[in-house]
C-alpha cells in the first residue's frame, strides 16, 4: 500500500485524529453508494473512510513479525471457517481437539482471530495486537497490495481462501441485508454493482488476483485455498493447513483421526448449533451488533442458483473469466 500523506507521530493518539485524515482523504476519491455504507476507490480497491482509517493505523503502527500468520480472504468466502480450523489446528498442543473444554465451544470463531482492519480502533487498539504473543494468527480482509509493509519481506505466511464469486455475491447480498433494519440492497442492485467491480474490498477478481500471484510466486508462502474444494475434501485440506502452519499431523494423530476431529469440530452443523454462535449479538467493527448467528447462513456449495437466473450468472461468469483470464486461477 504507497503511504498516503500520513504522520505516524499524530496517529500514535488513536483512531480520532486517522477517522478526521481518512475522512479528507477520501472526499477526493470517486465514491459510490448503493451498500449499506458508501464506498471509495482507494489505490484500486472500493473501501469504507472507516476501513482506510484503520488500514492506515495498522500500517503506520503494527510491526509483523516472521512467524505472525496472516488468514486473508475476501468477505463471505469462509473466513469464520478457516478462523476456526487454524485456531484449532495452531492450539491444539494446549486445546485437546477432542475436550470438552476446548475454546471453540464457548468463543465465537472472529473472537479467536483478531482482525488487523477493525473499523473501529477503539474496539482493538493495535496495540493489543502487538501485545498478542508470537507465533500470531490474524486475519484480514484487506487486498495484498495493502498488506502491511514487511509482512513480505519478513515472508510472514499467508493463508488464502476464496470462493466461487455467484457464491460470494448471494453470502454477502443475505449479510448486508442483515446489517441495519434501515437498509435493505435489491438483489439485482447489489449484482450490478458486484459485477462492475464495486463491493467491500472489490473489485473480487483483483482481490484474488493480488493473492493468487503470490501464492504461484512464492508458494511456500502463500498457501491458496478454494472454499468449495476445501467443502469436497476437508479432511484432505486440514492436512495440507496444518502442514502449511508448521504443526503437521503426527502419524499417531493420523491413526487416531485427530484430522477427521478437527473437521467435525469445525464443521457449519456444528459451529451453527453452538450457543455462542447461533445466540445473541456482538459488536466486532463498532457501531454496528449483528447477530452471532449470521456468519453462519446455508454454507451451500452452488446456492447462487437459487438467486440468480442464468443470463446474471453468464453475465458474471463472463467477467470473472476474462479478468482471470491467463493467470490459472479458474472456478
Ligand atoms: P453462506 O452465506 O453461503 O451460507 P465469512 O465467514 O467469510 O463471512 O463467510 C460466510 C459464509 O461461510 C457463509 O456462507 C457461511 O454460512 C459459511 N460458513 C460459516 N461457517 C462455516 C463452516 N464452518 N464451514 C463451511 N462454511 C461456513
Amino acid at each position: 500500500m504507497a503511504q498516503p500523506e500520513f504522520d505516524d507521530a499524530k496517529h500514535s493518539s488513536g483512531a480520532l485524529v486517522a477517522s478526521e485524515e481518512g475522512e479528507s482523504l477520501t472526499s477526493k476519491l470517486p465514491r459510490r453508494e448503493g451498500w449499506w455504507r458508501p464506498l471509495f476507490l482507494f489505490q484500486g480497491s472500493w473501501i469504507t473512510p472507516q476501513v482506510l482509517n484503520s488500514a492506515m493505523l495498522v500500517q503506520a503502527q503494527f510491526k509483523p513479525r516472521a512467524d505472525d500468520i496472516i488468514l486473508a480472504t475476501y468477505p463471505k468466502s469462509g473466513t469464520t471457517w478457516l478462523k476456526a480450523l487454524s485456531f484449532v489446528l495452531a492450539n491444539r498442543s494446549r486445546h485437546t481437539v477432542t475436550g470438552d473444554k476446548h475454546p471453540l465451544l464457548f468463543q465465537h470463531p472472529h473472537d479467536l482471530v483478531p482482525t488487523l482492519e477493525v473499523p473501529d480502533r477503539a474496539l482493538r487498539p493495535v496495540a493489543e495486537l502487538e501485545a498478542r504473543p508470537s507465533p500470531r494468527l490474524l486475519c484480514t480482509h484487506l487486498p495484498h497490495a495493502f498488506l502491511p509493509s514487511g509482512t513480505s519481506s519478513l515472508r510472514c505466511r499467508i493463508v488464502y481462501l476464496c470462493r466461487e464469486p455467484k457464491d460470494v455475491l448471494v453470502s454477502l447480498w443475505h449479510y448486508v441485508n442483515k446489517m441495519r433494519p434501515d437498509f435493505f440492497i435489491e438483489f439485482d442492485r447489489a449484482f450490478e454493482l458486484f459485477v462492475q467491480g464495486i463491493s467491500f474490498y472489490g473489485p473480487i477478481w483483483d482481490h484474488y488476483l493480488g493473492y493468487w500471484k503470490q501464492s504461484v510466486t512464492d508458494p511456500d508462502r502463500v498457501l491458496f485455498l478454494k472454499y468449495h474444494e476445501m467443502m469436497a475434501d476437508p479432511t484432505k485440506h486440514v492436512k495440507m493447513l496444518a502442514e502449511f502452519l508448521g504443526v503437521p499431523f503426527t502419524r499417531e494423530e493420523e491413526s487416531a483421526n485427530v484430522p477427521e476431529e478437527v473437521v467435525k469440530l469445525c464443521s457449519f452443523d456444528h459451529l451453527k448449533g453452538l450457543p455462542v454462535n447461533s445466540v445473541g449479538r456482538s459488536d466486532r467493527i463498532g457501531g454496528l451488533p449483528m447477530d452471532n448467528s449470521s456468519y453462519f447462513r446455508s454454507a451451500k456449495v452452488g446456492d447462487w442458483r437459487n438467486h440468480l437466473t442464468e443470463e446474471m450468472a453468464n453475465k458474471l461468469d463472463c467477467v470473472i473469466e476474462e479478468k482471470l483470464k491467463g493467470s490459472g486461477l479458474i472456478f
